[in-house]
């Protein structure tokens, strides 16, 4: 047994290692109604049951969905918000094309790729940010939770800059001793910052979402 399977779980962790102990089932029941339903991704199950629980989805609103790769946040976010939305997708890998979404391929740490997105949606701001983003997992629990931190900072700052006031974001995130100063970071941007888990979270993954409502105005600049 000490086989393909057993190594390939060696990588698919959280960055606290949690997802190591489980019985990790790749093709599991939401793999299985991914492929059956036409889903590029059984993530597509969390955002569903997120949105639905918490609103995240506007008719026609203007959504960014920051690590899009394959896909399966944006067909849901086009589906529920409808043919007169902006939907706009950001990954490191290249995606498919959708109908009706705007796909880019780079960074979300590069100031480039920040302006692409500001760039593909009307006077540049979104009224809701998704975010699913997995770092690179070395194995080493302390730098990867430092990746997992660095992403979710950097997430947080995106959406600071790109929402509307009373803008929504949704962000994936592993408990981990950076949790708490995570919640500070999202308090002061906006008035509701909740932490929640998913039905459709592979078991024993250690992941949590965050959602965070109604981004505070910011501040009038004098300067
Ligand atoms: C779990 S997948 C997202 C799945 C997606 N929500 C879906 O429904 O299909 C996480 C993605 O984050 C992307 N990612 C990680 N770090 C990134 C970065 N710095 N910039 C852009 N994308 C990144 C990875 O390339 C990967 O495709």
């Amino acid at each position: 047994m000490a086989g393909r399977k057993q190594r390939n779980r060696r990588h698919r962790g959280a960055p606290n290692g949690a997802g190591k102990k489980g019985n990790y089932d790749r093709k599991d029941a939401y793999y299985r109604r991914a492929k059956a339903e036409g889903y590029r991704s059984r993530a597509a199950y969390k955002l569903l049951e997120v949105a639905e629980r918490y609103q995240l989805l506007p008719r026609g609103g203007r959504i960014l969905d920051l690590g899009c790769w394959p896909g399966g946040w944006l067909q849901v976010a086009a589906a529920v918000a409808g043919p007169n939305a902006t939907i706009v997708g950001v990954d490191l890998k290249e995606t498919e094309p959708l109908p009706g979404v705007t796909v880019l391929t780079g960074d979300v740490r590069d100031v480039a790729a920040l302006e692409a997105v500001r760039r593909a949606t009307p006077g540049g701001a979104y009224d809701v940010v998704l975010a699913d983003l997995s770092p690179n997992l070395s194995g080493v629990k302390s730098s990867d939770e430092a990746r997992a931190s660095e992403l979710n900072d950097m997430t947080i700052a995106v959406a600071e800059a790109v929402l509307v006031p009373g803008g929504k974001l949704l962000m994936k995130t592993f408990m981990s001793g950076e949790t708490q100063a995570m919640m500070r970071r999202a308090r002061s941007g906006f008035s509701s910052v909740r932490l929640t888990n998913l039905a459709a979270s592979r078991k024993g993954s250690g992941e949590q979402y965050l959602v965070a409502r109604d981004r505070r105005p910011r501040a009038p600049d004098f300067g």
